[in-house]
């Protein structure tokens, strides 16, 4: 059994995507990560991500139909992120997960899916 196909179920999809509506309200304000994402599109940037989630926590699958195989490090590659971004975006998705108090018991679990694919992003060796 894949413990991270069963979070949509347990943590429910509408406080998953308020946890990434937290996560943007931090995003868009922070002095380092900021300034990478589209200035033009944070609804589009918020909805990429909060789609992704849901479908990787074994919610409906609409990234997938919309955006097709993830591909998630060529797409990060256009961006430049090393260990201070890395470290960051982890910090603020941290913040927006207590915000909207995703349980103590799925949070370990939430925790380390982010952490590994936050590592594997990096296309910088700082
Ligand atoms: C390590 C630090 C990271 C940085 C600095 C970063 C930055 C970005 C930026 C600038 C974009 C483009 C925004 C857009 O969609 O228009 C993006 C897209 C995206 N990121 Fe990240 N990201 C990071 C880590 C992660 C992690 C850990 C995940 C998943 C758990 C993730 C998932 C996504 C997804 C799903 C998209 C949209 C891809 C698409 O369909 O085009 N990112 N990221």
């Amino acid at each position: 059994m894949d413990p991270i196909g069963q979070l949509c179920e347990t943590i429910g999809e509408a406080k998953l995507r308020s946890m990434v509506a937290a996560f943007y309200r931090r995003v868009r304000e922070d002095d380092l990560i900021g300034r990478l994402y589209p200035p033009e599109d944070w609804e589009g940037a918020e909805k990429r991500l909060a789609d992704f989630i849901v479908y990787r926590f074994g919610g409906p699958p609409v990234y997938l139909q919309e955006r097709g195989h993830p591909m998630l490090r060529a797409r990060h590659m256009p961006f430049p992120i090393g260990g201070a971004e890395r470290d960051r975006w982890m910090a603020l998705m941290m913040q927006a997960m207590d915000e909207v108090e995703i349980p103590a018991d799925t949070s370990p679990v939430v925790n380390s899916f982010f952490a590994q694919v936050a590592e594997a992003m990096r296309n910088r060796s700082s």
